[in-house]
């Protein structure tokens, strides 16, 4: 079984060897094609991915990508918002769990985000209307947006969650999310025993920081999901524990939510569990849950012991040594 590995920039290199590490101790029979990719790929070879990444991604269907840097306010686009795009990667899945020995506000965080990732603002159709004023489009299909509520109710039907809440602003946007508002309405009648709500993303941010137990699957238009990803993963301890999966048709990429690190990339710091639990969603989806669900229970066995764990988390040991413990308990 092959799939393609991308180390990205900053950290990702690192983290990148640890899910080497861990494939061969968990001995998954995966042959990663490695292709870099990323802004210091693009400042040295003035692309942003190396040759053959596309063609190899397409041909294997599953990857894994470590974090990839994104200037603000100019430069080149997002090569994860590309990447989505290429590979109509419509669903973006963000499970949120609490995690024992990780300081966090809350204790029995059990959320699964499922957002949106092809259209929104996040379509990119921006310009100047004038010299002083920008307008951006926020594009809101009917299709994507039925789509993805389907997407998150067969998602909570089969891994038995009770309930689907639609996040929107429909109070005034009427028209954009009022379509997505009214696609999740209609997808909820085909799925009478799952509980379908829906809340105003604002009133979501209060409910969720004051009680995250209220909610099961949240499902939310790109914007918004993309922001109450990272709230969620701060009501559990940080973005060091938060895995994602962008899912299509044929293709689907896995990566941790969390960013290149540039602050302490290169010095041997970086958490590795995000990525490597982004890597056990991928080997469930591969069919070897077995294999998932002992990588999962033994990252949390490593952490909740306490002993060998980095430095976000309140430890002192290197990326390298918290992979070499990891392996050792698989
Ligand atoms: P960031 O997530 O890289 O860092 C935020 C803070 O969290 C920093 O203090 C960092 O040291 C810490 N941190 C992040 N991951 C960690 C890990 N695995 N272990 C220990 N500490 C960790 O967010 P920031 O600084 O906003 O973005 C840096 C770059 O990453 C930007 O260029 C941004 O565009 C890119 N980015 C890429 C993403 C992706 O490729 N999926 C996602 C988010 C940001």
């Amino acid at each position: 079984m092959k799939a393609v590995l991308i180390p990205g920039d900053g950290i990702g290199r690192e983290i990148a060897q640890s899910v080497r590490v861990i494939s061969a101790a968990l001995d998954t029979g995966i042959e990663w094609q490695e292709y870099a990719a990323g802004a210091e790929y693009a400042a040295a070879h003035g692309e942003l991915l190396s040759p053959g990444t596309l063609d190899a991604i397409a041909d294997c269907g599953w990857a894994l990508k470590g974090p990839t840097a994104t200037p603000i306010g100019k430069g080149f686009r997002s090569i994860n918002v590309q990447l989505r795009q290429r590979f109509h990667t419509y669903a973006n899945l963000r499970p949120v769990h609490s995690l024992p020995g990780v300081a966090a506000r809350f204790e029995n965080v059990d959320l699964v985000i499922v957002r949106e990732n092809s259209e929104d603002l996040y379509k990119g159709i921006e310009y100047m209307l004038d010299d002083d004023t920008a307008n951006g489009v926020k594009l809101i299909t009917r299709a994507a947006s039925e789509r993805i509520c389907r997407f998150a109710f067969a998602y909570a039907a089969k891994n038995g969650r009770k309930k689907v809440t639609c996040v929107h602003k429909a109070n005034i946007m009427k028209l954009t999310d009022g379509l997505f508002l009214d696609s999740f309405r209609k997808v909820a009648a085909e799925y009478p025993a799952i509980t379908a709500s829906d809340v105003i993303i604002d009133a979501l941010c209060m409910k969720l920081v004051q009680d995250p137990g209220q909610f099961d699957v949240l499902v939310a238009p790109n914007l918004y999901g993309d922001i109450i990803s990272d709230l969620c993963a701060g009501l559990v301890g940080g973005l060091g524990f938060a895995p994602s999966a962008n899912i299509g048709d044929a293709v689907r990429i896995y990566e941790a939510v969390h960013g290149s690190a540039p602050d302490i990339a290169g010095q041997n710091k970086a958490n590795p569990s995000a990525i490597l639990m982004a890597f056990a969603m991928m080997l469930a989806d591969l069919g070897m849950a077995d294999k998932a669900d002992r990588l999962n229970a033994a990252i949390e066995a490593l952490v909740a012991e306490g002993r060998t764990v980095t430095a976000d988390i309140g430890g002192t040991a290197a990326t390298t040594e918290f992979t070499a413990a990891l392996a050792q308990r698989l």
